[in-house]
This record gives C-alpha cells, structure tokens and sequence, in this order.
C-alpha cells in the first residue's frame, strides 16, 4: 500500500528541520507519497489564516502528517502582521498547532523522553519517560473572556468565591475537562504501558486545589487502572512531580495528564535528555495524526541550518510506529541511537559544530548500513 503524508514545513527552522527529516525518509525509502502543504505564519500575514482551508482538505486525504514548526503569536502582535487589506477585518488569530489538534480530535500527545547513551546533554543516562499529554480540552479549550461579559457576572453573583470578581476588570480561561476526554488519554496511556511491558504509570493533576477538574481526572484514572492492576498507579501533584522528575527521573515509565500540565512536564522531561533538540511528540487520535517535533520555529535561528533535527528524525520514527512500519521504526532508532554514541556528528547544542544536514545525512548513512 501507498501511504499518503502530508508534509507541513511551516515557518522559522520548520522548513530545514523537514529538509532535514526527508533526506533520512529518502534513505528509507517507505512507499509513500509525499504531499506538501501551506501552513504557517505567512499564510496568516497574507491570507489572514495561518492554516488555509486547502490545507485542511489535502490532510483529510491523507494518513497522517508530518510537521516541521509554526511561530504561535500573542494576539497583539500577530493583529499587528496583517497585510493592510486584512486590518481591521476582525480576523482572529489562534496558534494554527492547537487548531489542528483540536480540529482532528487529536487527543493524545505522546511525548517520549529517553536518554540516548553518550548524549553529552543527558542529565541521566537511564531515563525513559513518555508523558500522555491530553490535548484538546483542559485549559486550551479556547473558551476564554476578556473583557468578560456581563452575563457570564450574572450567571455566577450567587457564587461565594466569584462575588468579589463582579464588575471588575479580568480575563477568564476555562479549564475544561470532560470524563470522555479524562477516559480516552488515560486508557491511551495504560495501553502504551501494557504493550511496553512497562511498570508504571504516573496520573499527575492537583486536585487537592483543582478540585472538580482534576478530582475528575483523578477518579476517571482510578476506575481505568482497575483494568490494568499489571501495572503499577501513582498519584502526584504538578509541582511535586516536577521537583520527582529532577530528583529521580528513572522512576517514572509512564505520566498522563491534562493539556498545559502536560505542556510544561514534558518540556522538563525532554531537558533531562537533551532538551529541546531530542524531543518529538506524536499527535494521535482516532482517525488521524500529526507528528512533529516539540520545539517552536525558533525564528533566530531560521536558515542558519544549526538546530538539531533529531528533534525531528524522532518524529519520522513515532510516524513509523503509527503506520505500523514496526521494523522500519526499530531500525532508524537505532541508526539514531548509533549516530548519537558514535559522537562524531554534533549539533551546535551537543557541543559540536555539524549542520541540521549533515546530522541527518549522518543518521541516513547509518540506517542504510544496519
Ligand atoms: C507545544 C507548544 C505549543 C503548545 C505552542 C506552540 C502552542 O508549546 O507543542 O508544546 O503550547 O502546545
Ligand atoms: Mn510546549
């Protein structure tokens, strides 16, 4: 079978770190087809959208998709970039890589952070985390106020904690979190354990504060674990699971949690490994999935071909993975694995001085030796 990806540079270094990913794709030679599509920050600036409804239809035909970076703006300043024809058009602007998760009900991001041997950047060399990091609800819904309207005061004046905020100037972000949205991230995590033989998973909310949205995540986990007794469950806070992760990160096999928890565990997890230049995660819901590495377009650093596109190449894998390309997936991560020992080729945030291509022409080399 002929897969269909589609191909999604965007903006700042996500157009070389794709360059990147496809010279290591050539090398592995999947039966694929290869469709590039518009995404990004100058699709915004001229077209007042930076993820064009032509975009969204060349996704839907295919399995899934492959996505260098995008730059998510404040409003403010993306208002700003408009071309002079779109101001004042009342055009909103929301970080195009949340719309698309939510957009294809894309519930689970999968953020692996392991350690590869020899990394000079591993904090410790025998971490491997994967952080389940729910990603369509929590509090990037995008339900949010300001300035916050006069009937959103009166549905809440009886409220004994909301009263002193009545007719005040604020902002208000509503953290959502549904038992389906709780369900479907938490079964999703217990399953990788299962099928990793691995021994732990770690629900990590706050409910000791939080009380109805993360005491619901919190119960819906409970109930699910009662499926997979096998495997061991802990109940941690955010911040005390932070200061875990840096006091004993080997502990940990398996963390699931809600979006913005998830957002900031797992850009501490990926530093214990390497930083932001190792890290991939995997967009994945039922139907469809974008793979993509967790670091932004870093706009100082666009077309100076110097970031790490393993980042990236981590990606390619988890994308592998997904189609079911088991053998494919094992071996470039061990060409991976192999490059990162060997040592000879750095990036510049390994200490080295090797090019976004050289890494990957070093990492396809190796594949097409294994
Ligand atoms: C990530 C990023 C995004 C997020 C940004 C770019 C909107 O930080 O993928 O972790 O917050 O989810
Ligand atoms: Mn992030």
């Amino acid at each position: 079978m002929t897969y269909k990806i589609a191909v999604l540079p965007g903006d700042g270094v996500g157009p070389e770190v794709i360059e990147a990913a496809m010279i290591v794709l050539d090398e592995i030679a999947l039966d694929a087809e290869y469709i590039y599509g518009d995404i990004g920050w100058e699709f915004w600036r001229k077209e007042g959208n930076p993820l064009p409804e032509r975009t969204v239809e060349l996704m839907k035909q295919t399995d899934c998709a492959l996505f260098g970076a995008i730059t998510s703006k404040p409003k403010d300043e993306a208002q700003k970039e408009l071309a002079p024809e779109l101001q004042g058009k009342g055009l909103e602007y929301y970080s195009p890589i949340v719309k698309l998760r939510q957009l294809f009900d894309l519930y689970a991001n999968v953020r692996p952070a392991k350690a590869y041997p020899g990394n000079p950047l591993n904090y410790k060399d025998n971490i491997n985390i994967t952080v389940f990091r729910e990603n369509t609800e929590g509090l990037y819904s995008g339900v949010e106020y300001y300035p916050v309207p006069e009937e959103i005061d009166n549905a809440f004046k009886d409220h004994p904690r909301y009263k002193k905020f009545i007719g005040i100037d604020k902002a208000i972000s509503l953290r959502i979190i549904s038992r389906k949205g709780a369900e479907r991230i938490i079964r999703a995590a217990f399953e990788f354990a299962k099928q990793n033989n691995l021994k732990n998973v770690t629900v990590v909310e706050k409910p000791n504060v939080l009380r109805e949205t993360s005491g619901l995540f919190v119960r819906v986990a409970r109930k699910i674990h009662e499926e997979y007794l096998d495997i061991e469950m802990w109940e941690t806070n955010i911040d005390a699971q932070a200061m875990w992760l840096v006091k004993n990160p080997e502990k940990y096999d398996v963390l699931v949690t809600s979006n913005l928890f998830g957002d900031i565990i797992s850009d501490l997890a990926s530093q214990l490994v390497g930083g932001l230049g190792f890290a991939a995660a995997g967009n994945i819901g039922d139907n469809y999935a974008v793979f993509e590495p967790v670091h932004g377009s870093a706009p100082k650093y666009a077309g100076l071909y110097k970031v790490n596109p393993i980042a990236t190449i981590r990606a390619v894998r988890m994308m592998l993975d997904y189609l079911g390309e088991k053998e494919k997936a094992n071996k470039l991560e061990r060409a991976i694995e192999e490059v990162v020992k060997e040592g000879k080729v750095r990036t510049y945030d390994m200490g080295g001085n090797a090019s976004t291509l050289d890494m990957a022409k070093e990492i396809a080399k190796k594949y097409s030796q294994l």
